[in-house]
């Protein structure tokens, strides 16, 4: 069933790159090569200060270039914002709503991110709903339905397989260096799709769903090759060229 799926790879750089990164986006682009890209896409999630230099850089490539978060109005007296039609004409295609960064970091609601994945399917970029647990939340046994009620709230009612893309972080697994299981992953990941299923129809099949969290060389083949496993929200390994490029490899090995 996953195979019907075209895999995806995206690169979230958080807060952290400078101009002289662009030396960093030409390795990757020049890494990801015809046996790559004939497997997964690839997108690189700069920050927002970078977004318009890497799209220039990617031009022409395979390498997609998006942004880490959107307001949810077009525009509009919202000071120190970026809408995602901004994003867009900055040369973006798809943005991140709803990281856990942005929930515990910034308050931000269910409610909210559906607003900001809303603007982004107004806007035509892909949106990248984050949902995942806490350390407390999976150890008192409450791991799926916290997810479930993410889902729930977070993703709107006029979202596509070619809109939306959801992506599972446990929080806890994070920067961490540690990963649930590929039986846990598994486990929610069904439960994601059973839930989007309901809720959309025979079209959620297509709906790519994401594991995010520690993703490294080191993991990704059990991480990436679980069932219902579409591809991967990478954090620290993304920053590096070779890291980024030898998690896309997994794809190649059959
Ligand atoms: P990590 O981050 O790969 O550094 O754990 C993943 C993410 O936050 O998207």
């Amino acid at each position: 069933m996953a195979a019907a799926r075209r895999p995806l790879l995206a690169g979230n750089w958080k807060m952290n790159g400078l101009s002289t990164s662009i030396a960093e986006l030409a390795r990757i682009i020049e890494g990801f090569d015809a046996a790559l890209s004939a497997r997964v896409d690839l997108l690189v999630c700069p920050p927002a200060t970078l977004i318009a230099a890497f799209a220039e850089r990617a031009k022409g490539c395979k390498v997609a270039i998006g942004a880490q978060d959107c307001h949810f109005e077009a525009a509009g007296a919202f000071t120190g914002d970026l809408s995602a039609e901004m994003l867009r004409d900055a040369g973006a295609s798809a943005v991140i709503a709803g990281h856990s960064e942005r929930r515990a970091g910034h308050g931000e609601s269910d409610l909210l991110v559906r607003a900001k994945a809303e603007a982004a399917l107004r806007a035509g970029l892909l949106a990248i709903v984050c949902v995942g647990e806490t350390k407390a939340e999976r150890e008192a046994g409450r791991t799926l339905e916290v997810v479930g009620r993410q889902l729930a709230g977070s993703v709107p009612d006029q979202a596509t397989p070619q809109g939306l893309v959801l992506a599972y972080e446990p929080v806890w697994a994070i920067g961490s260096g540690l990963t649930p299981t590929p039986a846990d992953v598994i486990e929610v990941h069904a439960m994601l799709r059973a839930e989007l299923a309901r809720r959309f129809g025979e079209k959620a099949r297509a709906t790519r769903i994401l594991y995010g969290g520690s993703v490294a060389p080191r993991n990704a083949a059990g991480l990436l090759k679980a069932a219902e496993v579409d591809g991967a929200l990478v954090g620290g390994a993304s920053l590096k060229a070779s890291e980024f490029l030898s998690i896309a490899k997994v794809y190649l090995e059959t």
